[in-house]
């Protein structure tokens, strides 16, 4: 099994080494990863005095300020954890950082370490006792162990130990014995080392570290670094058993695109966004005059594409939502049959891919565990990988052929919007390009829908405009304890994706349904109780969603309709309808997910839950 196949969870990691001190940047870092979902937070750091000060506590990152604020906070070097628990309740104890039983090494760990168990018992037998119920101290324990009866540096016991363990993890390690250094690991979770003035930044992603510095080294599965002050950096790979070749990117983000900019939630900001992030998406790819589509992904790999028997999209969530509607853009355009698959379904049952495959991996985080995972499996039987996804460097992208971002900025709520509808515009432009390609659409069709793809921006801030009515149907529909969702064609994955929407943010149970598929089991639990909301826009199946809207109302039920503008007939039948521009059927969800995000966010917030930070949720789930 490929190193990249073990799972990790997506918590946060945060350190720095340099002459500043080091409390405040490790707190604004766990602030800026919160997003990705955690249930308590923890920090380390080397004092002025020389000590090693561990402070954690279960909850939120505040929660470990306000338990911290009395404490000694001095430090220049320091390393700080969100956890999100797999081994052991979320607790005190169970907070990272953990420490070593001399007191002098601390780590903080994302991922598992699957052979804790016999690791446990060994240190056991050599005297180590154990405070918390985690795999991650049983690591802590190992290089303190390896360290003391080698004695060996802090580098070498973290290598040695890195052999010892199985699984997935993103470590950093410090030692009060040697204050001037951190050292970092990883296998299968990712950890971005910022390089300043003199100064190093470790974090899990480079949101905590784009406010001081846009030089960035991504470390590779396998790569153990040495971070110290002043020197400098050194990456070793411990399979290869050869220092690493350091290549320096450059950020392209920016701190705006990590705050809220005046809205009350990330959410909302980012479903505000998508005018522009469609744009960015489509911006120098789609011409003015709607005559050429160019994806230079496709473009330098036009052999391939164009002798694909078929493509498999493989996805989870959201991003399989989006890979619903590329199937059908792909079929209509192009020609080429498209399966689409859970990713987590495609792994484990040894599907039949052959080399004139095409796999495409949509994820918006690119580190999504299962995808991932997928897309090895494909690999190895020879299909040729393609990626659509948003963060740059990744893991997803970076274990692909090729691929195609869909630049829409970081997205920071844990519901997926902006990445929705730029997941959508990538999969609309290679449609459109690979149909040009193959001669599988004609002129007039690809100029039309890419002249309305020019214009989605504009159609988007029009739909935006609904957000003051949304917000008032919201009330009438936030006290349902259930939701049904239906839509047809390519708007049946848009109804599956307001579903989702719905219940990951307000806990209300929802479900997305294939309109004419109602009437073989759903309709059975429709009454005045349940909402359904029906995307019934002007479509070449229209009449017939119109018949599934009588159908709930004959029974009893209340409709929210999404009609298209000038709609008569949906909208008099239904109880509410929300009308948007008129477009393209291939293009529509685009403009009907909109007002389901929506609905979602506002039903969310008057029912007072954490819109951004849902419970039980992560950001990216990279674990199985
Ligand atoms: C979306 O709102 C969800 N939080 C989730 O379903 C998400 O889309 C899924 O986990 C896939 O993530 P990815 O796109 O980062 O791979
Ligand atoms: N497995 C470790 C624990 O349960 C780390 C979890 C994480 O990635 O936060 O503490």
């Amino acid at each position: 099994m490929p190193d990249t196949l073990i799972c990790s969870y997506m918590c946060g990691i945060v350190g720095y080494i340099g002459r500043r001190q080091a409390y405040p940047i490790l707190i604004g870092g766990l602030h800026r990863l919160e997003y990705r979902g955690y249930d308590s937070a923890g920090v380390a750091l080397i004092g002025d005095d020389g000590a090693l000060n561990v402070y954690k506590t279960r909850g939120k990152v505040e929660a470990l300020e306000h338990f911290a604020a009395s404490k000694d906070l001095s430090g220049c070097v320091g390393i700080a954890h969100t956890r999100w628990a797999t081994h052991g309740e979320p607790n005190d104890v169970n907070a990272h950082p953990h420490v070593s039983q001399s007191g002098d090494i601390a780590i903080i760990h994302n991922g598992t370490i699957e052979n804790y168990h016999v690791l446990k018992e060994a240190l056991l037998a050599h005297g180590y006792s154990f405070r918390s119920e985690t795999d991650t101290e049983v690591l802590v324990q190992l290089i303190d162990y390896i360290g003391q009866t080698n004695g060996c540096s802090l580098f070498e016991a973290v290598q040695e130990a890195t052999r010892q363990i199985v699984g997935a993890y993103a470590i950093a390690v410090i030692d009060r014995k040697e204050p001037d250094r951190i050292v970092a690991a990883r296998r299968s979770s990712p950890l971005v080392i910022g390089i300043g003035d003199g100064e190093y930044f470790l974090a899990s992603d480079a949101t905590p570290i784009v406010e001081y510095t846009d030089r960035v080294v991504y470390l590779n599965d396998d790569e153990i670094a040495v971070l110290e002050c002043g020197k400098p950096l050194h990456v070793v790979n411990t399979k290869a058993n050869a220092e690493s070749r350091i290549d320096i990117q450059r950020l392209k983000m920016s701190i705006s695109e990590l705050e809220k900019g005046g809205y009350p939630h990330f959410m909302l900001k980012e479903i505000f966004e998508q005018p522009k992030t469609v744009g960015d998406c489509i911006s120098g790819r789609v011409a003015a005059d709607g005559r050429s589509v160019v994806l230079s992904g496709l473009v330098e790999n036009r052999e391939r594409f164009m002798a694909a028997g078929r493509i498999i999209i493989v996805a989870c969530g959201t991003s399989w939502h989006a890979g619903l509607i590329g199937k059908q853009l792909i079929e209509e355009f192009c020609r080429i049959p498209v399966d689409v698959e859970y990713a987590s379904e495609f792994r484990y049952r040894n599907p039949v891919v052959h080399p004139d495959d095409i796999l495409i991996a949509i994820s918006q985080s690119g580190e999504t565990a299962d995808t991932l995972a997928a897309l090895e499996l494909a690999k190895s039987k020879g299909a040729f990988v393609f990626g659509i996804c948003n963060v740059v460097g990744a893991s997803i992208p970076r274990a692909t052929d090729s691929g195609c971002y869909i630049h829409v900025g970081p997205e920071i709520g844990v519901a997926s919007t902006k990445a929705f509808t730029g997941q959508v515009t990538v999969l609309a432009m290679m449609a459109l390009a690979l149909g040009r390609m193959k001669g599988t659409v004609d002129d007039d069709k690809f100029t039309r829908v890419a002249c309305q793809l020019r214009d989605m921006p504009s159609l988007i801030s029009k739909v935006l405009k609904l957000d003051g009515r949304i917000r008032e149907l919201s009330k009438i529909f936030t006290y349902a304890h259930n939701f049904l969702y239906l839509g047809r064609g390519y708007n049946y994955p848009t109804a599956l994706e307001g579903a989702l929407k719905l219940k990951e943010i307000s806990y209300i149970h929802a479900e997305g349904y294939p309109a004419a598929e109602m009437k073989h089991g759903p309709i059975a639990l429709i009454d005045n109780e349940m909402p359904t909301v029906v995307i019934a826009t002007a479509d070449s199946i229209y009449d017939k969603t119109v018949s599934n809207i009588q159908q709930v109302k004959a029974r009893g039920g209340r409709v929210m309709a999404i009609v298209t503008e000038g709609d008569t007939t949906a909208s008099e039948i239904a109880d509410y309808a929300i009308e948007i521009p008129e477009v393209c059927e291939c293009l529509s969800p685009l403009l009907t997910s909109i007002p389901l995000q929506l609905l979602a966010y506002y039903i969310a917030v008057n029912k007072g839950r954490d819109v951004d930070q849902p419970r039980n949720l992560a950001k990216s789930v990279t674990v199985e």
